[in-house]
């Protein structure tokens, strides 16, 4: 095992459970192709115990972790400098640690969702007016990403608008500019004739949840649908858009690809999302 040579550069994810995340199987993964003298370690944070724990961590050298639910806005208050995609955002998931032992924080979920829209065809660079389901954690930066990366008009759904409101407003007082549209959760499906994306950040598909109630009719031929729900892998919304024809891109792949600058930062090598990584993370969650 690679951490009993006792140089082995750490990393590892934070969380409350962690026991579910994908995140230890990906990194070891790449470690192990590139040839790394490292570990990637799940790390339970009891409520509380965050601050501590990133103090500890830094004594012990690690190189820095991924932070999970529901630690990703402590980590922000934690860090001691930031990325603009954390800025924006709110929330820190990567970080890296400093020479002088402190950590800096990366958001990488929102260029994960981008590159992950981008290796399903979909340049968001080109997207003239998207529409986003939920106004949670990973709804805001999602529009955040989508703004920056030149979407110019985004309409937010939420089950409780104001919290719709609310983010839309968060994100333009922190310099965010794209024109956003508040409907109602109940106009979810008449919104659609007029968008070329439309993304599902809601838990509504997932196994175990409830099913997401949306009529794709209207939605047009051209348009691309994202869900960044990953269990089931192709989520009964992406079932159905890929019926009717549109492009539907995958919620495992931001899984994939958020964790790149992670392990970029922490072990020197820019890993490869590949298909044979998709495909063992994807048996980890759907095991044939
Ligand atoms: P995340 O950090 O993954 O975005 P979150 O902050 O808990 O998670 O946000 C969950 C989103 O799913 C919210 O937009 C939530 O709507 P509310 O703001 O009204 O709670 C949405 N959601 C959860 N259950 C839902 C349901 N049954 N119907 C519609 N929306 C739902």
């Amino acid at each position: 095992m690679a951490a009993q040579t006792g140089k082995a550069m750490l990393a590892g994810v934070i969380g409350r459970p962690v026991g579910h995340s994908l995140s230890p199987a990906l990194h070891e993964y790449w470690l192990k192709k590139y040839g790394i003298d490292g570990a990637y370690i799940p790390l339970d944070v009891p409520e509380g115990a965050f601050n501590d724990v990133l103090k500890t961590l830094s004594l012990l050298g690690f190189r820095g972790a991924n932070v999970t639910i529901p630690y990703k806005e402590q980590a922000f208050a934690a860090v001691s400098g930031m990325d603009e995609m954390a800025r924006i955002s709110g929330a820190v998931n990567t970080l890296v640690r400093q020479e002088n032992g402190n950590f800096y924080g990366k958001n990488t979920d929102i260029p994960g969702f981008l590159e992950n829209l981008r290796t399903g065809d979909v340049a968001p660079e080109k997207l003239r007016h998207a529409a986003i389901l939920g106004a949670g954690g990973a709804a805001r930066g999602i529009a955040a990403g989508l703004a920056m990366a030149g979407c110019p008009e985004i309409t937010l759904l939420n089950r409780t608008r104001e919290k719709a409101e609310i983010l839309a407003q968060t994100l333009m007082e922190k310099g965010v500019s794209a024109i956003f549209h508040i409907k109602d959760w109940e106009a979810r499906t008449e919104i659609l004739g007029g968008i070329d994306l439309l993304v599902n950040t809601t838990q509504l598909g997932m196994l175990g949840q409830m099913p997401l109630e949306i009529d794709l009719a209207t939605l047009p031929a051209a348009a691309a649908v994202c869900d960044i729900v990953y269990n089931p892998l192709v989520t009964p919304l992406l079932k159905d858009a890929a019926a009717r024809g549109h492009k539907t891109v995958e919620g495992l792949g931001m899984l994939l690809h958020q964790a790149v600058p992670g392990f970029e930062a922490w072990f020197g090598v820019k890993p490869e999302v590949t298909g044979e990584l998709h495909d063992i993370i994807a048996a980890m969650i759907a095991p044939c």
